[in-house]
């Protein structure tokens, strides 16, 4: 297909093009305010092309057929219907310069995604060619416009009549073959079958690639709109190519046409109608999710962050686990306890206590070389050696020098040893905080949330909202767009408080629910604000939801016309939400391919630690993907999510996920056009 090259930024987003060539079929004059409706704001550079399309007819049929007409008002007449047609195209061409930047984007993904499929990439080559050479005629025809009053009146002829010829070349030939391409030859129950259709070959191809949509960002339904908007422009074009061809055979006195053309406009009502079901169930049935792929490269604080020193690995000998100082225990017998003093100073004075709870401990040898972490970072430990081979954390050259840890009999009948235990410890070093203030646009301004992202401020985790201004027919106004700066509080300020103004995690409550909140029965709603809340011991993401007027563009009294949603499944009522279990991962950045999705809507997760013999247990995970989630063009949203996406093995990440406005109701079918 053509890649269009413009600088020209895209300000609106509306409903397909097709649409616009409906009114143009049957040639009757203006379309009838309510087929208009709600479909698109585009519908203005319709309604003007086909009433452009309409009053250069009149030019042509003011006056008599006859071969006797003189030569100077032939030229006259030929010059008024190309000055109409500058008009038309121009509108055609500005309408493609807004989309390009879109279009170009999921035309290179499949490009580059369909290359193992030999009979899509076959049919995409061949959609291609047959749409190059309709816009490339189509071009031709622009520059005989310019060049209109030194052309030679047999170049004209001659061009309009193989437009329209029914020759294997022409333009008219060339239509037939780009609707067979893409809906194929099938009947119209067959339209819903993939396999006859490029359309939901496409579409389907594009689900089940996550590749492809991390280089659109583009939902499903977005992608398939993109492809739809370039296959009706140069149907569009082609319609104006064979109705200017039409005028010019008459006006040169070449027959009267006006059968010729109403048949062409039949026709084209009829590819048009198929054309249009099939984009209505195609972007019915299309995934309105838009998630974030991994980057290329994993950079801390640019695109993940951490909650730290949430649950982390601990060494601790067994005397100083309990009050009396006695080793009479094993390991294991610590399964929730203090660190309760520093017998005779051992290891325990080379290394900063955990002053929080210790949990889960576990023999794993007796006697080990530590590696200790930097100062600076979270960690405690760069890796530990034990004396059996086994090595917790990743051995490397160890900066600070390592120290021989031992563990000793007392009198030859206790063993005090050293456990291995996970410390959950408050302190400047554990960020294990989330904002629970709400964060909502600026509905003042009409002004909706178009993108999510987290954002660690002050040690705190908020989910930072990017907000636009509505305009008419699900267009966000892009001048407009901007992210919304965060609450800039600290957990020590005054007047902020845990459990208001943002949630603790600890071992008791360190859950995250994962779920897709959206109204699934109104599609007269989007997303203005969100929030965290605490849901038993469970983070729960809350999204508030306003109406809104398609048409106009307007938030309807968003004070009033607001609720806040969310999934109140706990796991006692309803149908059980289901946990994710993360065990024993390794650092998610660790991994060498991307992450992928790996959570259903109603199921949660826990954060934990990472795992013991790839970690020494050290790091929090998931880990957050702090990177922007924005659709290309930016929509209102139906709804929002937070997911978890990683790899088998490795802690994943989480992060929020953006579901589209559904356009499909407003790909409205024809009502009846003649
Ligand atoms: C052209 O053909 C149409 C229909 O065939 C007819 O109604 C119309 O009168 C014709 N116009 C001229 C100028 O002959
Ligand atoms: C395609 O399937 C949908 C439901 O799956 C149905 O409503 C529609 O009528 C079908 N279209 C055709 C042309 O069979
Ligand atoms: C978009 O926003 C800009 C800046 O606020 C404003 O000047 C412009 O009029 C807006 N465009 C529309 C179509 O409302």
């Amino acid at each position: 297909m053509q890649l269009l090259h413009t600088q020209k930024k895209w300000a609106t987003l509306s409903v397909p093009l097709l649409l616009l060539l409906l009114l143009l079929i049957g040639g009757q004059p203006a379309p009838t305010a309510a087929l208009i409706e709600d479909v698109l704001d585009i519908i203005h550079v319709v309604k003007e092309v086909t009433t452009g399309v309409l009053k250069a007819w009149e030019i042509v049929q003011s006056s008599p057929l006859a071969a006797s007409i003189e030569f100077p008002l032939m030229r006259e007449k030929q010059r008024k219907v190309l000055q109409r047609l500058k008009m038309v195209s121009q509108q055609i061409d500005e309408t493609e310069a807004q989309h390009a930047q879109y279009v170009a984007l999921a035309i290179e993904s499949v490009n580059k995604f369909i290359s193992h499929n030999v009979p899509l990439m076959t049919k995409m080559n061949d959609i291609s060619d047959t749409m190059n050479r309709i816009s490339s005629r189509y071009q031709q025809m622009q520059s005989y416009e310019a060049h209109k009053d030194k052309l030679e009146m047999s170049t004209l002829i001659t061009f309009a009549e193989w437009t329209v010829s029914p020759n294997a070349h022409s333009v008219h030939h060339l239509m037939d073959r780009l609707h067979l391409t893409l809906l194929g030859n099938g009947n119209d129950e067959k339209l819903n079958s993939s396999s006859s259709n490029l359309l939901t070959q496409l579409a389907s191809n594009y689900e089940v690639s996550a590749d492809e949509m991390c280089s659109t960002r583009q939902s499903a339904q977005q992608f398939v709109y993109s492809l739809y908007t370039d296959v009706a422009l140069t149907e569009l074009k082609g319609y104006t190519m064979m109705e200017f061809s039409w005028m010019m055979l008459r006006v040169y006195g070449r027959g009267n046409y006006s059968q010729e053309a109403e048949l062409m406009r039949r026709d084209y009502e009829r590819r048009t109608e198929r054309t249009l079901k099939l984009l209505k169930e195609v972007m019915r049935r299309a995934d309105r999710i838009v998630w974030r792929c991994d980057p290329d490269k994993h950079v801390p604080q640019v695109t993940y962050d951490e909650v730290t020193r949430l649950l982390q690995g601990y060494i601790e000998n067994e005397v100083d686990l309990n009050s009396d100082e006695t080793c009479r225990e094993t390991c294991a017998f610590y399964q929730s306890t203090r660190s309760e003093g520093c017998f005779k100073n051992l290891y325990c004075s080379r290394q900063p206590k955990c002053t929080g709870k210790l949990y889960g401990c576990q023999f794993v040898d007796s006697d080990m070389w530590v590696c200790p972490a930097p100062l600076s970072s979270t960690r405690r430990y760069e890796y530990i050696e034990y004396e059996n081979g086994r090595v917790l954390g990743q051995r490397k050259n160890c900066v600070r020098g390592t120290t021989k840890v031992d563990s000793w009999w007392r009198y030859l009948l206790w063993h005090c040893s050293y456990c291995f235990c996970l410390c959950d410890e408050q302190g400047l070093k554990s960020d294990r905080f989330f904002n629970l203030r709400e964060s909502v646009s600026d509905v003042k301004q009409n002004k909706v949330i178009t993108g999510l992202r987290f954002l660690k401020k002050n040690r705190i985790f908020h989910l930072q909202i990017q907000e636009g201004q509505l305009l008419p027919r699900g267009a966000i106004n892009e001048s407009t767009l901007s992210w919304k700066p965060v609450d800039e509080y600290k957990i020590f300020d005054r007047n902020v408080a845990k459990g208001i103004d943002y949630h603790t995690l600890s071992y008791e409550s360190r859950s995250i629910d994962l779920d897709d909140i959206m109204k699934t029965d109104d599609n007269s709603f989007v997303v203005t604000g969100v929030r965290f809340r605490v849901l038993g011991a469970h983070l729960n993401l809350e999204a508030r939801l306003s109406e809104f007027d398609f048409k106009k563009g307007e938030l309807i009294q968003p004070e009033v016309n607001s609720v806040w949603q969310s999934n109140d499944n706990t796991d006692v009522s309803g149908e059980r939400r289901q946990k994710l279990l993360l065990y024993n991962a390794d650092v998610p950045t660790r991994t060498v391919v991307t992450s992928l999705p790996l959570s259903k809507h109603n199921q949660y997760i826990d954060f934990v630690n990472s795992g013991m013999d790839k970690d020494a247990a050290q790091s929090t995970v998931p880990f957050l993907d702090i990177q922007d989630v924005v659709s290309q063009p930016p929509v209102p949203l139906a709804g929002i999510g937070i997911y978890y996406k990683g790899r088998p093995g490795y802690g994943g990440f989480l992060a929020p996920k953006i579901i589209t406005y559904d356009f499909t109701p407003h790909v409205q079918l024809p009502k009846s056009i003649n």
